[in-house]
């Protein structure tokens, strides 16, 4: 295959001569164009050296040739590897000032571009911009991850590595945009444009100023939903109930999930009911307690206070949060519940899943085993996904991310089949 890897100027660049290196290794021909910026990080004979063949950046060199629009005219693929904001900014203005600038406008061939910036260039509504409307011309973007950048810095930003950049081109080209991103994450962007409210995590109930009925929700599936949304495009409202600081980071490094903590389950009620008004699609991962203990107690109870006689904890019912926003929902909003459920066996879980989607009149339910050895405290699920029709549409899982994609991907498939409420 005839590749172009364009190279911009960014720290990242060097990544990029193992990404050369893993397409010619491939057998592909790879021409490399680096822009002047780009030769200030790693210079023309590491490339040429890299990919075997001459490197230029301006469109006066091999004029004969008209490689200003020759290169992009035979490429199969086009990967631009750092792209620096500036340079995403030119591709999405059409600017042709230099040899990368041109090959991308004469191109007609897949174009995959692997964002690296510090997370302020990446996080302005200028960059977004740029990027929303490269998406919408069929440009593929991967990545950018969220780790350790230049400098002291983390966040998002960061390239994605070497591997996936040339996996999901392969794909690319072999595929089209969308098997670009099948399998990985970052690079589809088949929910752009929507809205999602996930909730996350356990609801705590308190009994006194120190202690509260809780469960053992960690919130990893519920913030694996919401930054599987934001990465394949979705703008994504995550309300996390008593998740540790640690599982909310990936969701807290990303441009497009906004992040409320709630405590109780009355919290999470008030700001669910008044966030799923404006949404495409409802996802309820958090574990809500279905019951609070009527009356909290002011200060802390003491054993010296009640001894020989042990406190009666009074349990109230919570408002089921699911049912109200079911009640309220507008016209074409895509409503998952979930199920955590012991069972004997997989057909008593799937009966119980079954008849709580009756009864709370979701389109769709997430079913997953859970017990004092599963379910909890782990990085991976599985998960039975049962529909408004009480069938078993999929059965996902693996890591929780994972079980993640392939939820999103059943609501993807609901949602094109019947675009009004399910009920
Ligand atoms: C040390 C250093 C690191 C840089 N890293 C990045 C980067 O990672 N991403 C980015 O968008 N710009 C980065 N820049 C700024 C770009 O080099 C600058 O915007 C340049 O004009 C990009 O040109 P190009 O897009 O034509 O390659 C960096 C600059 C310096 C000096």
């Amino acid at each position: 295959m005839f590749i172009v890897l364009g190279v911009t100027g960014g720290i990242a660049a060097y990544k990029s001569i193992v990404l050369a290196r893993l397409l010619v290794e491939g057998g592909h021909e790879v021409h490399v164009v680096p822009t002047e910026d780009a030769l200030r990080f790693v210079g023309k004979p590491t490339w040429e050296a890299i990919s075997r063949r001459p490197v230029t950046t301006s469109v006066h060199e091999d004029v004969p040739e008209v490689r200003h629009v020759a290169l992009g005219q035979r490429a199969d693929l086009v990967i631009v590897a750092p792209a620096t904001a500036n340079t995403l900014a030119k591709m999405t203005a059409g600017l042709a000032d230099d040899l990368l600038g041109t090959t991308l406008l004469a191109t007609r061939a897949p174009v995959l571009v692997a964002p690296a910036m510090h997370t302020e260039m990446w996080q302005h509504p200028a960059t977004q911009q740029n990027l929303a409307t490269l998406r919408d011309r069929g440009v593929v973007v991967v990545g950018p991850e969220s780790g350790r950048l230049t400098g002291d810095d983390s966040g998002p930003g960061r390239m994605s590595e070497p591997e996936q950049i040339a996996a999901a081109a392969l794909r690319l080209a072999a595929g089209g945009a969308e098997s670009a991103g099948a399998g990985t994450p970052g690079t589809r962007d088949d929910w752009h444009g929507l809205a999602v409210l996930v909730t996350a995590g356990g609801t705590r109930e308190p009994i006194d100023p120190v202690r509260y009925l809780g469960n053992r929700s960690s919130g990893r599936q519920g913030v694996a939903v919401a930054v599987a949304a934001a990465e394949r495009g979705a703008r994504v409202r995550l309300l996390a109930a008593n998740v540790e600081d640690a599982v909310l980071a990936e969701a807290g490094a990303h441009p497009t999930i906004r992040i409320e903590r709630v405590g109780t389950a009355a919290e999470l009620e008030a700001a669910a009911s008044a966030a799923a008004a404006g949404v495409d699609v409802v996802v309820m991962a958090a574990a809500v307690a279905d019951y609070r203990v009527d009356s909290v107690a002011e200060g802390k109870l003491r054993k010296e206070d009640t001894a020989g006689a042990p406190p009666v904890l009074r349990l109230v019912e919570n408002p089921d949060i699911l049912a109200g926003i079911v009640a309220a929902r507008p016209a074409g909003q895509t409503l998952v519940g979930f199920a955590a459920e012991t069972a004997e066996s997989e057909e008593e879980l799937l009966e119980r899943g079954r008849r709580k989607r009756r009864r709370k009149g979701v389109d769709l339910l997430a079913v997953n085993a859970v017990g004092w050895a599963e379910g909890f405290e782990t990085g991976r699920n599985t998960l039975h996904l049962i529909d408004a029709a009480d069938e078993l549409i999929a059965t996902v899982g693996g890591s929780k991310r994972e079980a993640a994609e392939g939820l999103l991907d059943a609501v993807l498939a609901l949602r094109g089949r019947d675009e009004t409420p399910l009920g």
